[in-house]
C-alpha cells in the first residue's frame, strides 16, 4: 500500500496536517536527543522526514522501511543519509547499535507492535533513547469531535482525490486500533525501556513518547 501512495505521500500529509508535521517531527527529534557524534536509526522511516530532521541535529542517521518507492523518495530527498530496505519487526543491526531509535506515523502500521517495540529497544544502546511519534485519538470534545469528522470525513474524501480512497480510509482505522497513551506508555516499558513519558501536542491529536533503554 505505501509503495502504491509513495507519490502522493508527502504532498498529502501537508494538505491533512496544514503543513504541521514538519513541526511534530522536530519535537521528536528534540527527544531523541542526538547531536554531532552520535548515531540514529529512523524505522519505518517512509520520505526520510524524520530522519532528516535527526540528521539536522548533526546525527549520522539510517532511514530504514520495507517499501522501496517510499525509499526511493527518501534517497532524492536526502542522498547523503543511508536509506536501506528493512523490516521493522526484524531488525537486521546487532543488539545496542545506536545512540537513538526512532519512529514516526510507522508504528501503528506495524503488524506486532511488541515485537517492533522490542525490536527499536534491542537495536538502541543502553542509556539510548527510543522515540515513538504517532497520531492518538483526541478523548474529550471538542477536538474529538473535530477529529472524528476530519478522519472519518474529510481524509477519505482526500484519498479519493489523490486516486487511492483505499489507502486513506485505511488511516482512521489504523489510529483509531492503536492504543491510548497511557496503554503505549505501558507497552513501551514492557520493551524494556526505563523512565518513559510522553508529551501530547495538537490539542490532543499527536502524542510523542520517548523511554529510555534499560
Ligand atoms: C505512514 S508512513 C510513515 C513514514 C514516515 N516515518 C513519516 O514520518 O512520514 C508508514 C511507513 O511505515 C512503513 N512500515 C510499516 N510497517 C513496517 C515494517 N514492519 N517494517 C518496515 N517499514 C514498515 C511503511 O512502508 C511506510 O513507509
Amino acid at each position: 500500500m505505501f509503495d502504491r501512495i509513495a507519490a502522493v505521500y508527502d504532498l498529502m500529509n501537508s494538505v491533512m496536517t496544514a503543513g504541521m508535521h514538519h513541526r511534530w517531527r522536530g519535537r521528536a527529534a528534540d527527544l531523541a536527543e542526538v547531536g554531532p557524534g552520535s548515531t540514529a536509526l529512523d524505522v519505518a522511516t517512509g520520505t526520510g522526514d524524520l530522519a532528516i530532521e535527526l540528521a539536522r541535529r548533526g546525527a549520522e542517521v539510517t532511514g530504514s522501511d520495507f517499501a522501496p518507492a517510499m525509499l526511493e523518495l527518501a534517497r532524492k530527498k536526502a542522498p547523503g543519509l543511508t536509506f536501506e530496505e528493512g523490516d521493522a519487526l526484524s531488525l537486521r543491526y546487532p543488539d545496542e547499535t545506536f545512540d537513538a531509535v526512532t519512529v514516526g506515523f510507522g508504528a501503528r502500521n506495524f503488524s506486532d507492535l511488541d515485537r517492533g517495540l522490542e525490536e527499536m529497544t534491542r537495536v538502541a544502546r543502553r542509556g539510548g533513547r527510543v522515540v515513538v511519534l504517532e497520531i492518538t485519538t483526541p478523548q474529550k470534545p471538542p477536538l474529538s469531535l473535530f477529529f472524528r469528522a476530519w478522519f472519518d470525513r474529510v481524509v477519505p474524501q482526500l484519498g479519493r482525490l489523490a486516486g487511492d480512497p483505499d489507502a486513506y480510509s485505511y488511516l482512521p482505522n489504523s489510529v483509531r486500533r492503536f492504543p491510548g497513551p497511557e496503554e503505549l506508555g505501558a507497552r513501551m516499558s514492557a520493551a524494556g525501556l526505563a523512565d518513559v513519558r510522553w508529551i501530547l501536542t495538537a490539542g490532543g491529536i499527536i502524542a510523542i513518547h520517548v523511554g529510555t533503554r534499560r
